[in-house]
């Protein structure tokens, strides 16, 4: 195909094979505008780059992987739909929350068809793993709201280790992902840039909201308060007093959500991906990295993120 006729897709692919790749033990890694990307994904990002159009009340929920975009998706859907069910018949007994959900960078399908977030109800929840210099232009022009959450980057890489072998089948040795970890290489890689962005945009506005995995496992019902005003929907004080953030936390919590039924039997689809959806609830826990990788391994990593994170006012 010419240039001149050439659709997003074929832009993408010719495009693709002209940019910095590294090989690794699984798929090579391609450099994009700072960031790595293995091929699906950087050709899906780039469709997405070209077809996607925000509307101004889109809430865009932004995560690394494995940072907690599966809670974040049952909280935020939880939130904003909560005058449609109660805890006994609510969707997310059934349907996973990858379901209520879209990820659009990683869901858009080849042909570029947005029909499965055009269809969606405004406001719009749309969870994308982009970093922020790499969003659609579309959602900085309409000022959309962002809500980011990461994770220490320790517990970020052991849960990613784990979940690329349920995903993608690779049985990479542990001491080979770090390295590749800790060099940035790897998708929506570097990790501490990836979070940089976010805060350093979280410092100067306020239409990010910047979370932690750990403190909202700290204080779940404060941070789904936070999060409800957010989005728009804060709780009335009658909703407080009959403990409604409570009990949206018990619905949305690791205990509840991996012990609904489908998600121990069931798969989901992921673009082009088919995923067990027990691979999004492995162990929900804080520090899990002990069991994992050895302290040298856990200094390496914390000296080299304090580095990149040195006055940026962002710590683990
Ligand atoms: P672990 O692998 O450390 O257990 P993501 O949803 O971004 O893919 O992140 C997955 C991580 O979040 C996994 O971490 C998973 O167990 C954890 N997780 C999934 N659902 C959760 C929930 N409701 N509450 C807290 N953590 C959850």
């Amino acid at each position: 195909r010419s240039a001149t006729n050439s659709s997003p897709e074929s832009h993408g692919t010719d495009l693709i094979s002209k940019l910095p790749m590294r090989e690794t033990p699984s798929e090579p890694q391609i450099l994009y505008k700072n960031f790595w990307f293995r091929r699906i994904f950087l050709e899906r990002i780039m469709l997405l780059e070209a077809t996607f159009k925000a509307r101004h009340d889109d809430i865009i929920l932004a995560t690394n992987p494995k940072c907690g975009t599966t809670w974040l998706k049952a909280l935020s859907f939880a939130i904003t739909n909560r005058s449609h069910y109660d805890s006994g018949n609510h969707p997310l007994l059934t349907r996973h929350p990858q379901e209520v959900i879209p990820t659009i960078d990683v869901e858009i399908p080849l042909n570029g068809d947005l029909n499965f977030i055009e269809k969606l109800p405004p406001p719009r929840i749309l969870a994308t793993h982009l970093p922020l210099s790499l969003l659609p232009e579309s959602i900085r022009i309409q000022g959309c709201r962002i809500v980011y959450i990461c994770r220490d980057p320790k517990d970020a890489f052991v849960s990613r280790w784990h979940f690329v072998s349920d995903f993608f089948g690779e049985k990479t040795d542990i001491n080979v992902a770090f390295n590749m970890f800790c060099e940035g290489v790897l998708d929506y890689g570097p990790y501490w840039d990836h979070c940089l962005e976010y805060w350093r945009e979280s410092v100067k506005s306020d239409r990010i909201l910047f979370l932690k995995y750990e403190e909202m496992m700290l204080e779940p019902v404060k941070f789904v308060k936070v999060l409800a005003s957010f989005l728009g929907v804060p709780f009335t004080g009658e909703e407080e007093d009959a403990g409604v953030p409570e009990e949206l936390v018990r619905l949305c919590s690791f205990k509840t959500l991996s012990g609904v039924n489908s998600s121990q039997t069931e798969v989901v689809q992921r673009g082009s991906v088919v995923v067990k959806k027990s691979a999004y609830f492995r162990r929900g826990k804080v520090g899990d990295w002990v069991n994992h990788i050895s302290e040298e391994m856990a200094r390496k990593l914390d000296d080299i993120v304090q580095e990149k994170l040195k006055g940026s006012g962002l710590v683990f």
